[in-house]
């Protein structure tokens, strides 16, 4: 009966689907619900700077109260027992492992965790949320604290999301007759004004960073951003100040207008002057803040993104791809993967935000709507974007999120895929129009594999271990319902929806 179902709403058209709502998906939940016993789903490494402030809330689901402990806790940090936020700076270099270890009245749980102090960030893909598919130009402190609110009311910060980013259009914008945000861009010394939606851009990020959560924040090297707003040209070093000060964590640095100002395109530091000069002045803030270039591919990003970079968007952006037979997360996410040679721990391809739950169109910066991805799209979708280690940066209505969306979000075996301490991206095998595979090694020998179905019916599909340059007996786990299947010793067959996805991770028996 389910799968009858499933298929009248695959042949359903778009809008229908979209009219209902994503919630009413709540019958393709694969995920299975997180015991009460604490599970803590922090990633195993984590970069810090020496001397710079560490806020880390180690994300762990199961009944509240949790009591948390760290056995080997570095000096200079302190833990906040009940809500596991870690605060405090490390002054010398180094690797302290220390056991993070949580407890309630259901059972408790204990996992390794590493701070690397040296010069890297980003040692896993950043997780959070970005405003931009959602708010666009309506985007307010009210909205970016509600943002933070329901990081941690819906769970999502339990399984590692911890970037609350504004993007574009939180300051004045250019010709403007809106008294919000028309009039001076900049004081007389030359200090960034904010538009009059964010009276208090230190109280919004200290208000984030109480809930043991990170800032993130937007701007052009150009005269102006993508939607007029100002841009940070000719005052570079000032914001990185003034972002830092603010208390930021992360910045998009988005070409937009710079064009206009960059020079020769023969010159060979055409594409990388403004970010180095970023990269350079962030650097001298004493807070860590995680640079995004946002350039769109130009210039072969991926070849030199990570000497100035902590990730780089690969493609255009996602929300204006068409979705032609085939969503547009496909195209962009197979782009991405030409590149994945180039992802290293500190240094990640950027596909864009995961679009799902309610999102509003991109071409008319619209208000939201329900997805018209199929449940199985969503999951093919996610799996692609951890199986490339991308950024997992949702972009949805985080007011909005029902139970579907939040199994996609929110599965900790497939977000291991993503956090994976060895940082490698997943490598496309056997591309067809018809079908491909994604594997990823992980740090524990074992294989995480993606087996995608691009057809419009159900296809069963084999991989045999020779593709996978692997033989003898594997144990084959289900990461979506997390599940094991069996031992396989040569091949492994499986059924898969219309354009969908069978998830695995292969052990060694
Ligand atoms: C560009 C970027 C988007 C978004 C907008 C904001 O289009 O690629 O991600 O930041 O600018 O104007």
């Amino acid at each position: 009966m389910r799968f009858i179902i499933f298929f009248l709403l695959l042949s359903m058209p778009a809008w229908v689907m979209s009219q209902e709502g994503s919630s009413k998906y709540e019958e393709y939940i694969l995920t299975p619900e997180p015991p009460q016993s604490p599970q803590i789903n922090s990633t195993a490494l984590y970069g810090l700077r020496p001397g710079t402030p560490l806020i880390y809330r180690i994300p762990c689901t199961g009944k509240r109260p949790i009591k948390f402990e760290i056995e080997d806790l570095p000096k200079g940090i302190l833990l906040d027992e009940e809500t596991g936020i870690m605060t405090g700076t490390i002054k010398n270099p180094g690797s302290y492992t220390m056991t993070l270890k949580a407890k309630n009245d259901h059972g408790n749980f204990s996992k390794e965790f590493t701070l690397n102090v040296g010069d890297k960030l980003a040692l896993t893909p950043p997780m959070g949320w970005n405003s931009w598919y959602t708010h666009y130009d309506r985007i307010s402190d009210r909205t970016m604290r509600e943002a933070a609110d329901q990081m941690i009311a819906t769970g999502m910060a339990d399984y590692g999301y911890q970037y609350v980013n504004i993007d574009d259009c939180w300051m004045m914008k250019m010709k403007s007759k809106d008294p919000d945000v028309g009039g001076k861009r900049r004081d007389k010394d030359g200090e960034i004004i904010p538009n009059k939606r964010f009276p208090n851009m230190k109280g919004m990020a200290d208000y984030i960073h109480a809930k043991g959560l990170k800032a993130g924040i937007y701007i052009s090297p150009g005269p102006a951003t993508c939607a007029s707003y100002e841009g940070s040209y000719q005052h570079e070093a000032q914001d990185a100040v003034t972002f830092a000060e603010w208390g930021f964590d992360f910045l998009k640095y988005d070409w937009c207008s710079y064009s206009k100002v960059a020079g020769k395109k023969s010159d060979p530091d055409y594409f990388i002057r403004p970010y180095r000069l970023m990269w350079d002045e962030l650097k001298k803030q004493d807070r860590d803040i995680v640079l995004n270039l946002c350039q769109y591919g130009m210039g072969n990003v991926w070849e030199w993104g990570g000497d100035v970079g902590n990730c780089w968007r690969t493609t255009g952006d996602l929300g204006l791809e068409e979705h032609k037979n085939l969503p547009g997360f496909y195209s962009i996410g197979l782009s991405n993967a030409r590149h994945a040679k180039y992802a290293i721990p500190g240094g990640w391809n950027d596909p864009d935000y995961i679009l799902i739950g309610w999102v509003g169109d991109a071409h008319g910066m619209a208000e939201g709507t329900p997805t018209d991805l199929a449940p199985w799209e969503q999951y093919s979708y996610m799996s692609m974007w951890s199986l490339m280690a991308a950024p997992l940066i949702f972009s949805g209505d985080m007011a909005k999120l029902d139970k579907f969306t939040l199994n996609v979000l929110c599965n900790n075996e497939v977000i291991e895929v993503n956090q994976d301490p060895l940082g490698k991206q997943a490598i496309l095998h056997e591309k067809t129009n018809q079908q491909f595979i994604m594997v990823k090694p992980m740090v524990d020998g074992s294989l995480a594999v993606g087996i995608f179905n691009l057809k419009d019916g159900v296809q069963e599909i084999s991989i045999k271990w020779d593709q996978l340059q692997i033989t003898g007996n594997k144990r084959v786990r289900d990461l979506w319902r997390q599940k094991d299947l069996g031992v396989f010793s040569d091949h492994f067959t499986t059924e898969i929806q219309p354009h969908g996805v069978s998830m695995i991770r292969i052990f060694n028996e």
